[in-house]
């Protein structure tokens, strides 16, 4: 009897525990994008079509975090292996007297080379002496008392890319360890593997964080190997989706052009990471760090500089510290932008959009040719009704260019250079409620 009611009780206790992960789960994501459909004065009939969300908060990890994407920092592009304690406290400090980290940008994350190349005696990771002599919970602390937070690197193999200890199958040991040293973000890597398939050896670590009971921000990096969009949803907050990223502008189109598949599965709390930033590195000019920028905010990536952040030139500033695009990456709307329209030699000129909130569009015009192009936005390319009249602000030069613009818009744009917008659909007089 004692174990029926027991029993019973616990049916009882799961069916609650279910139907709140369902309400959760309806009422979280869906009534934002409902304030887009059902407008047809604004909006015509390709427009959920053109921006599908229909896998937008499909799955969700539930901690909490990057419910828009994350910011900060990650030593790798500029340091690789070159880091310690020193590097990373004056990237903290520099984070601050520049005024980014007022910006949003808050995660400070050391890469890959912080450990040693030994697990110690009771089988736990450690920090390098040499490069990190007081150890990463000193670090943590520094960074917490900056009002920052700390992220740390593992990986899903038995070592990481430059061979120090990985985390498989020390999952639990290796969370409460991060745990204890107040650590708030992990990038989870891919190298020696064993050939185990990532849909096996990440979720394991989803569940260690859970077990430290401290929200842990879980950064996938299976670099797009196994489609993570389809299942990393609800593992990681966001997930690599092409190989690494380098310094060069081929690089950056690439893998902007993979990350574009996969725009329907992006939403707050997991996102789709076409890798970190480049701008500042000085691979590319300036207008190609420009369109680098605009079109990882409009594609909800994370922003995390990748530059040396102590020693920036005042165009990479300018870039990184732009509040308008960064507002467009931090929507809370949360729906990822993407490319709407391509024209021109091999479709060099291109239009690249996306919902925000407030039933606005980010737009931007990106010219990938060789020399300098008039691109223009057709509003039935933007999902726009063609009679609606928009008021349209550039996010770069920062001033208004018209109240109300008529299809088409198009502007004259550099070589690799992006322009940005945001259009703000006009309720015609005679509709609009008063
Ligand atoms: C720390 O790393 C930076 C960047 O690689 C380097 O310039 C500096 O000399 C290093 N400092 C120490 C104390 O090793
Ligand atoms: C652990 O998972 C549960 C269930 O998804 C969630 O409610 C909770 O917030 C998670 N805790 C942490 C610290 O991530
Ligand atoms: C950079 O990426 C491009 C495109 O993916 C690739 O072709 C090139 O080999 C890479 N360059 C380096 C130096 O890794
Ligand atoms: C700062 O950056 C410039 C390039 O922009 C470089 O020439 C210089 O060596 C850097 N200084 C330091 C201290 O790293
Ligand atoms: C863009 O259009 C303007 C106005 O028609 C024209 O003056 C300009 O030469 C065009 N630019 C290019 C690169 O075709």
């Amino acid at each position: 009897m004692e174990l029926k009611i027991s029993r019973l009780s616990c049916l009882l206790l799961l069916f609650l525990f279910l139907s709140s992960i369902s309400s959760t789960k309806a009422s979280r994501a869906l009534p934002i994008l409902d304030t887009f459909n059902g407008n047809n004065l604004l909006f015509n009939s390709r427009f959920n079509k053109l921006y599908d969300t229909s896998k937008y908060g499909k799955f969700q990890l539930f901690n909490g975090l990057a419910l828009t994407p994350q910011m900060g920092w990650n030593s790798w592009n500029f340091f690789a292996c070159d880091i310690n304690e020193t590097v990373i406290k004056e990237t903290a400090d520099a984070l601050i007297s520049t005024g980014l980290a007022d910006l949003g940008y808050v995660y400070v994350n050391i890469d890959d080379c912080w450990s040693k190349a030994i697990r110690n005696l009771k089988g736990q990771l450690v920090p390098d002496s040499k490069t990190f002599p007081s150890g990463i919970k000193a670090l943590a602390d520094y960074v917490h008392a900056k009002g920052l937070k700390l992220g740390i690197y593992s990986d899903a193999g038995i070592f990481t890319c430059q061979v120090r200890p990985g985390s498989l199958y020390h999952e639990d040991d290796d969370a409460q360890l991060f745990a204890s040293w107040g650590v708030d973000y992990l990038k989870y890597d891919n190298c020696f593997n064993l050939g185990i398939p990532p849909k096996k050896r990440y979720p394991p670590m989803r569940d260690a964080i859970n077990s430290t009971e401290r929200p842990i921000l879980y950064s996938i990096c299976e670099w797009g190997v196994d489609d993570p969009a389809l299942w990393a949803g609800e593992v990681g907050n966001s997930w690599r989706t092409t190989d690494d990223i380098n310094d060069t502008w081929a690089s950056m189109t690439t893998i902007a052009d993979l990350n574009d598949k996969w725009a329907s599965y992006a939403g707050p709390g997991g996102w789709n990471d076409p890798d970190m930033l480049e701008v500042g590195n000085g691979g590319m000019t300036y207008h190609e760090y420009r369109a680098h920028f605009s079109i990882w905010a409009l594609m909800k990536a994370p922003l995390l500089i990748g530059c040396d952040i102590r020693n920036m030139t005042d165009e990479t500033m300018e870039i990184l510290s732009n509040t308008e695009v960064i507002g467009v990456n931090q929507d809370p709307l949360g729906v990822q932008g993407r490319k709407v329209h391509s024209s021109g030699p091999d479709d060099c000129q291109q239009v690249w959009a996306g919902p925000l909130s407030g039933k606005r569009l980010a737009v931007a015009l990106w010219n990938r040719c060789s020399s300098a192009a008039n691109i223009t936005a057709e509003w039935n390319s933007l999902g726009l009704e063609p009679s609606v009249k928009v008021s349209i602000r550039d996010l770069w030069q920062h001033k208004l260019v018209s109240r109300d613009a008529v299809s088409p818009f198009g502007a004259q744009v550099e070589s690799h250079d992006s322009a940005m917008y945001i259009f703000t659909p006009q309720m015609s007089e005679s509709h609009s409620v008063k």
